[in-house]
């Protein structure tokens, strides 16, 4: 079978790997794809935004499967097309992606359906607002409707922050339309982490869970990121909270976009916080976390390739997973999640054993790879536990000593091993 992947992430880079695996894939298209993709797929240059250039390229090249990585395609009904040209693809319809791309929708499903989430409130008005905000007190949090890039959330330790924010937002459309309108709600306290399923419709197929880490900085300090590291399963999340979490979270929400006529076909993403009463839902996304794909999918024994076929022909794909670990750490160019040159030289020493690359912003020049993006690369490894995981990822980072253009956190999966050690000498 051929197969395309279309993104250029981490995320992405992940996906192609593991198709590339796939006994029964004989080609990954990776469109537009980033450097490290080339030595398992070929990469073709379509925008993720061209849809038609999109149908035309997966007819031109004879692609049997399709698989959607980024959220703003799916948005756009990147998926719905491909449908109405005949093409096999998987991924949420837009109808269904709707519930990453609109906070309040999301919000209102798990309100009817009685899906566990912080109490909230969505507001046009910066007056309502405000009066809510100043009723309910701080800590509170304010978060854009639609999309933002992941930045459309002010976790406000104050009143003063929290009113500011909404002012920002609805006043002076510090997002756009993604902030004409909000969602202020409750500050859950707890560990956070990320649980993601493959659904079709009623059917769902949890994978195991992963803890991202979306500070810039260590100690969870800084701006928010796209995610600096993850890690998989996540050790200090109890199963009975998973099997709560599948039951009571991912299951209920799958029936409950079938109920609102949006059947979901894809990965449901479930960002959740432990509380003490019990696993509750910070956010949806309708795709693959980035970086938890990163993380993830090393564990995963299944053909991927097998996997997406099975969900999308409604049959169970037996999902199996290793009992390791892995660990991720992010390597950003200096000034991510602001300004950040692109062009620097990376070193890239692919992994070896257990230690593995997944490039997410890079390109190729002649004297080796350069950076793209913000985030360049996640150096990751499959080992026994976490401990050792991290311990193997750290000491292949040492090659990024002394390299001023990036930087990476040194304390990735730190709060979830014993001995809150630094891993870098
Ligand atoms: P999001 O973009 O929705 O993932 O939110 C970004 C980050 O804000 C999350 O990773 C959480 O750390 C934090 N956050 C979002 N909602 C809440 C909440 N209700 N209570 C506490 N923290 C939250
Ligand atoms: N890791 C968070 C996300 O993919 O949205």
């Amino acid at each position: 079978m051929k197969v395309m992947v279309i993104g250029r992430g981490g995320r992405e880079h992940s996906l192609v790997q593991k198709l590339a695996e796939s006994k029964q894939v004989s080609k990954v298209y990776a469109v537009p794809g980033n450097a490290g993709m080339e030595q398992v797929a070929e990469r073709l240059q379509v925008e993720e935004t061209d849809q038609d250039g999109l149908v035309q390229l997966a007819k031109e090249k004879e692609v049997d499967l399709t698989i959607v990585g980024p959220e703003n395609p799916l948005l756009d009904g990147l998926v719905d097309h491909f449908q109405r040209n005949g093409l096999k693809v998987f991924g949420p319809s837009k109808e269904a992606a709707l519930i990453e791309g609109s906070k309040h929708f999301a919000k209102q499903l798990m309100m009817k359906y009685d899906i566990p989430t912080a109490d909230y409130q969505a507001f046009t008005d910066l007056d309502q607002a405000k009066a809510y905000i100043l009723e309910k007190g701080a800590p509170i949090v304010v978060k854009a409707d639609g999309l933002a890039a992941g930045k459309g959330v002010v976790v406000a330790e104050t009143v003063s922050e929290a009113l500011q924010a909404a002012e920002e937002m609805l006043k002076h459309g510090q997002f756009g339309d993604a902030s004409k309108q909000i969602v202020v709600e409750e500050f859950l306290q707890g560990e956070e982490f990320s649980l993601m399923a493959f659904v079709s419709g009623k059917r769902v197929y949890p994978m195991i869970p992963a803890k991202d880490h979306k500070r810039a900085f260590e100690g969870d300090q800084g701006p928010n990121t796209g995610g600096m590291g993850a890690y998989a399963p996540v050790p200090i999340i109890p199963e009975s909270s998973y099997d709560y979490a599948v039951a009571s979270i991912l299951q209920p929400t799958a029936n409950a976009l079938v109920e609102e006529g949006r059947p979901f076909t894809g990965i449901l993403y479930a960002g959740l916080i432990e509380t003490k009463s019990g696993p509750k839902v910070i956010e949806f996304n309708a795709r693959f976390g980035d970086p938890e794909t990163q993380v993830v999918l090393p564990l995963l024994e299944n053909d991927i390739e097998q996997v997406f076929l099975d969900v999308l022909n409604g049959k169970n794909p037996e999902l199996r997973w290793s009992s390791e670990s892995c660990a991720g750490v992010v390597v950003a160019s200096n000034g991510y999640p602001g300004d950040y040159q692109k062009g620097r030289p990376v070193p890239v020493i692919e992994g070896e054993g257990s230690v593995y690359t997944v490039h997410a912003g890079t390109e190729k020049s002649e004297d080796g790879y350069v950076s793209s993006g913000g985030r360049v690369l996640l150096v990751g490894a499959k080992e026994k536990d976490l401990p050792q995981a991290l311990e193997s990822v750290y000491e292949h980072l040492e090659m990024f000593e002394g390299k001023k253009d990036f930087y990476y956190r040194r304390d990735i999966g730190l709060s979830s091993v014993a001995a809150a050690k630094s891993y870098v000498k």
